[in-house]
């Protein structure tokens, strides 16, 4: 799947109305946490304006459910890209409306205009068509380049993209294709590394890695499920209810063709009375115990497939790793990529950033800057603000 290509614009003098995902964590001062998505789409935006576009840059920031939220302004994110490009990033006090229009009126050729969030306006989630026109008022032609929301079929994804011609931005382009590849060409051995909490959120990326990859290695909350299943005691683990069937299902050899799936051996558990922390058989977490991350042995074996494949996808820590005494086993298990040749490719949730703590980001070839957008794009869905681009 190719989509039409920004390349292929016309664009001096044009004004090219950009949906960025400049949705980013910003600090408690409001300044921007983590400027990766930012920094990923400036080759987009320096492109369009070495080839004299005027940019009217287009977000949305947390989810302020239609409602003016002064702490999710765009402001903090004008400033950091005014930086990162060198030049005053204007920016204008709603995402349409007269203030909107004259700020881009104002705009020569290479200047940058960025509209306040998109859903400080109950129009952009409901894909309301005069939000829609409102927003393709301001632009001759439409450059998709949010990744990370191409799964939302909102005004500013599917809505303007049905009233101008629509344009893929390289980022678009660029996680299309490492995505793609990673699904449809992988060099084997391919082993994909699952954890995160939520199995029921988690089941078609499972099935969906059952199909495609050579092993499954499953850690984290994920494997509770599934460990119970097979006879284990969990003890202190609240189950995650309803799951039995699929599990079942999962993990029936009738329909375990497909990768060879990989559970953990052991667990680092913590005493819910008093609070210690030991080793314990993943089959047999004692009662009043809860397992908060993967056991040595554990860490070996998914460490040893991880080491002789050529392809490796990773989504979920295996433990806890937002508490240091129970982010060990992620670490150890992502380090023991370094220096592994292949394609090493992260994706979904806030990924990059826990990679970045966890200091394993070197250890990835690719961090894709989708959530929600990538692991539904890997699992094969259709996503609204890619169905919409004419294809290239
Ligand atoms: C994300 O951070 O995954 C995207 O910006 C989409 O945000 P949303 O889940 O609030 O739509």
């Amino acid at each position: 799947m190719v989509k039409r290509s920004v390349r292929e614009a016309e664009l001096r003098s044009k004004r090219a109305l950009v949906r960025v995902d400049f949705n980013v964590p910003l600090t408690e001062e409001r300044k921007v946490a983590d400027p990766r998505r930012i920094v990923e789409a400036l080759p987009t935006l320096r492109f369009l304006k070495d080839r004299g576009a005027r940019l009217v840059l287009m977000s949305h920031l947390g989810r302020p459910d239609g409602h003016p939220d002064p702490r999710l302004s765009l402001r903090p994110v004008a400033e950091e890209l005014s930086e990162r490009l060198g030049q005053p990033v204007l920016m204008a006090d709603a995402a349409v409306g007269p203030g909107a229009e004259k700020r881009v009126k104002e705009a020569g050729n290479g200047d940058i205009v960025l509209l306040e969030n998109l859903r400080f306006d109950p129009g952009e989630e409901a894909n309301d068509p005069s939000f829609a026109q409102g927003l393709a008022r301001m632009g001759d032609l439409f450059v998709e380049e949010a990744f990370g929301t191409v799964h939302r079929a909102h005004a500013s994804t599917v809505g303007v993209a049905k009233l101008l011609p629509s344009y893929a931005g390289f980022l678009v382009e660029k996680e299309m294709g490492e995505l793609s590849r990673l699904m449809t060409t992988p060099e084997r051995p391919f082993v994909a590394l699952l954890g995160g909490a939520k199995v029921k959120d988690k089941l078609p990326l499972l099935h969906r890695f059952r199909e495609k990859a050579d092993t499954l290695l499953v850690g984290g909350a994920m494997a509770f499920p599934f460990l119970q299943e097979l006879g284990g005691q969990l003890g202190g683990q609240p189950p995650e209810a309803g799951l039995e069937k699929e599990v079942k299902r999962f993990l029936d050899a009738e329909s375990s063709k497909g990768a060879t799936v990989r559970l953990p051996l052991d667990f680092v558990v913590q005493d819910l009375r008093d609070g210690t922390i030991r080793e314990a058989k993943a089959m047999e977490v004692p009662e009043n115990h809860r397992a908060l991350d993967i056991g040595p042995r554990t860490r070996a074996m998914f460490g040893n497939h991880l080491r002789s494949s050529r392809t490796v996808f990773f989504n979920g820590p295996m433990g806890k790793i937002e508490d240091p005494r129970f982010a060990n086993g992620t670490r150890e298990v992502l380090s023991s990529l370094r220096g592994v040749p292949g394609v090493h490719i992260s994706a979904g949730g806030d990924s990059a950033r826990a990679l970045a703590d966890l200091g394993v980001e070197d250890c990835f070839t690719y961090v894709s800057t989708g959530g929600g957008a990538a692991i539904e794009f890997i699992e094969g869905r259709e996503l609204p603000g890619l169905a919409v681009l004419p294809d290239g």
